[in-house]
């Protein structure tokens, strides 16, 4: 694994380890074996199925994935970068999936140990390559990638026009760039804890409009921009009135039932929104 390039000059040093400190336990490897044990999967044979739910840290969990993948045509030749990769499921479901080759990036040392482990244990770390770096300073040459790649990550991230500025100078000219993200709704502020924040501090939601300008000034052109808020309540609901299966996202993410209803609440409330959107570059 690739090490954390050094603090960003644009974000303070306490708002980096604020951000470590929200995401990163270390215990993590040894919760998600127990959840597997848990769910009598087998350590040796494991399959991303068997991941089940704590895979896809984010709303609409694997729909959300395969629907932003199909919107943006990902190809089997097509180099993403995951930015913001967290556990990296997103990334082996696309490598699996697609036969793309993946690179993801995490500010959390504790996920990127965790993310290759994953990938060996599910045969797929040759088509992925982890990097433990800030998205606010990729350690890759200009043009790098077919496609840039994100899910709920830029909502821990304050400086956004830099944040865009890194994901279209690793793009190549005519690359993707592909986000599922909640955004600011119309009402403030939000009721925390969330799952990307126990505190204000590390969260920073853009205004609708105020993202598609400055998404369009860092040099990309809107393919899709899909507001999937409706969706995103209705499978909330439903997933809130089921039984928590035993590899949930509640397996690493501490007091995860209380930080779910304030998702619900946020997105009912009109506080938060839920953002599909993919975009091209000249
Ligand atoms: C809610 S998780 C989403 C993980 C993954 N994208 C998914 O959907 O399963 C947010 C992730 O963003 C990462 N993150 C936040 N700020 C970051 C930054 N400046 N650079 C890189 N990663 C960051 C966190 O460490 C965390 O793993």
């Amino acid at each position: 694994m690739n090490q954390v390039q050094s603090q960003p000059e644009t974000e303070p040093a306490h708002a980096t380890s604020a951000i470590e400190a929200q995401y990163s336990r270390g215990d993590l490897r040894a919760r998600i074996i127990d959840a597997l044990q848990a769910a009598g999967k087998s350590l040796d044979r494991l399959s991303i199925n068997d991941l089940g739910l704590l895979d896809e840290f984010h709303l609409l969990g694997r729909a959300a994935t395969t629907d932003l993948a199909d919107l943006a045509a990902i190809q089997a030749e097509d180099h993403l970068l995951d930015i913001g990769a967290g556990l990296g499921g997103p990334a082996r479901l696309l490598a699996q999936s697609y036969g793309c080759h993946m690179t993801t990036v995490d500010l959390s040392a504790d996920y990127c140990e965790t993310a290759e482990w994953l990938n060996s244990a599910t045969g797929l770390s040759e088509r992925i390559t982890v990097v433990h770096a800030d998205a606010l300073r990729l350690p890759f040459p200009d043009g790098s990638f077919d496609v840039v790649w994100s899910q709920h990550a830029q909502m821990n991230i304050a400086d956004k026009r830099r944040l865009y500025g890194e994901a279209r100078r690793v793009l190549r000219d005519g690359g993707r760039l592909a986000v599922w993200d909640i955004i600011a709704g119309p009402v403030q502020p939000i009721h925390f804890p969330v799952p990307w924040a126990d505190t204000p501090n590390i969260s920073f939601l853009a205004q609708r409009d105020e993202l598609r300008q400055l998404l369009q000034e860092s040099g990309f052109e809107v393919v899709a921009w899909n507001d999937l808020t409706s969706q995103t309540i209705e499978s909330l609901r439903a997933q809130m009135a089921g039984p928590a299966g035993p590899t949930g996202l509640q397996t690493y993410v501490p007091n995860f039932p209380t930080k779910t209803a304030n998702l619900l609440l946020n997105l009912k409330e009109q506080r938060i929104r839920m953002l599909q959107a993919v975009f091209t570059c000249e």
